[in-house]
């Protein structure tokens, strides 16, 4: 029988076990992933009883307190912590959230697991590569293209077109989605995933822009639109709420109406 097992530089350790104060009331653990690639070592797994009577509600409470009170080496991304920046984005209870807008008290199980979004490369702990996440956004041109002259005050739009943006605008390009995608974890560098077709879509469908046509040349290409396979991992996890999986399917469509 074949054994698979990986390989010894990619297997994670056990790590180090930081006990609670003496005063805690309440305790949770947390599993957190460490790494940090400049020490040549492997990855290992922390564990951080944290004293959660003394903190927020949320993961990222949880996690800020550990790096204040616990472990000041622990690396990770945070800026508004209201579910707006995208920036706190981590794998959670095997799940990809918003470690600011996720309770720890919804993570099911003894303990909370906490691990940078998969299938990224990792620059250190919690925080992922998404060079080529951010350049496959702009790949697709998030701006208004326009060939009429600009008007003296502004592009007008229609409330009905304008409500055709809802459900799509609101994207705050956490990555969450994508990097739950099976089909982003095998072709991440030629499929442009999840979010980036979210957005792709959002300018094809603005009333205002007069680039359609064009827009979807650059994405009539076996890999960078038609890798997704409605999987639908993406609508799942989106901490917005939000269905990728539906406007690429939008786009699909769009492909073939122009050749009927
Ligand atoms: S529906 Fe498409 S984009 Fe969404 S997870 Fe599945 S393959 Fe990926
Ligand atoms: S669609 Fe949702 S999960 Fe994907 S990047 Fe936007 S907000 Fe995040
Ligand atoms: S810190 Fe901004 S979305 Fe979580």
């Amino acid at each position: 029988m074949v054994e698979l097992v990986l390989p010894r530089n990619s297997r994670i350790g056990k790590g180090r076990h930081f006990k609670a104060p003496a005063d805690a009331k309440k305790i949770k653990t947390f599993k957190i992933y460490r790494y940090d690639p400049s020490t040549g070592e492997n990855p290992r797994w922390d564990t951080y009883d944290v004293a959660v009577d003394q903190c927020g509600p949320m993961v990222l409470d949880a996690i800020i307190h550990i790096k204040n009170t616990m472990d000041p080496t622990l690396a990770f991304r945070r800026s508004c912590r209201e579910g707006v920046c995208g920036s706190c984005a981590m794998n959670i209870g095997g799940r990809n959230t918003l470690a600011c807008t996720h309770g720890w008290e919804e993570v099911p199980g003894k303990e909370v697991q906490v691990s940078p979004l998969p299938h990224m490369h990792v620059i250190r702990d919690l925080v992922p590569d998404l060079s080529i996440f951010y350049a496959q956004y702009a790949s697709i041109e998030p701006w208004l293209h326009t060939k009429t002259p600009t008007p003296q005050s502004e592009w007008l739009q229609s409330e009905e077109d304008r409500s055709k943006l809802d459900g799509l605008y609101e994207c705050i390009l956490c990555a969450c989605c994508s990097t739950s995608c099976p089909s982003y974890w095998w072709n991440g560098e030629k499929y442009l995933g999840p979010a980036a077709l979210l957005h792709a879509y959002r300018w094809l469908i603005d009333s205002r822009d007069e680039e359609t046509g064009a827009r979807l040349d650059d994405l009539e290409d076996p890999f960078k639109l038609y890798r997704c396979h409605t999987i639908m991992n993406c609508a799942q996890v989106c901490p917005k709420g939000l269905n990728p999986a539906k406007a690429i399917a939008e786009i699909k469509k769009m492909m073939v109406e122009r050749v009927v």
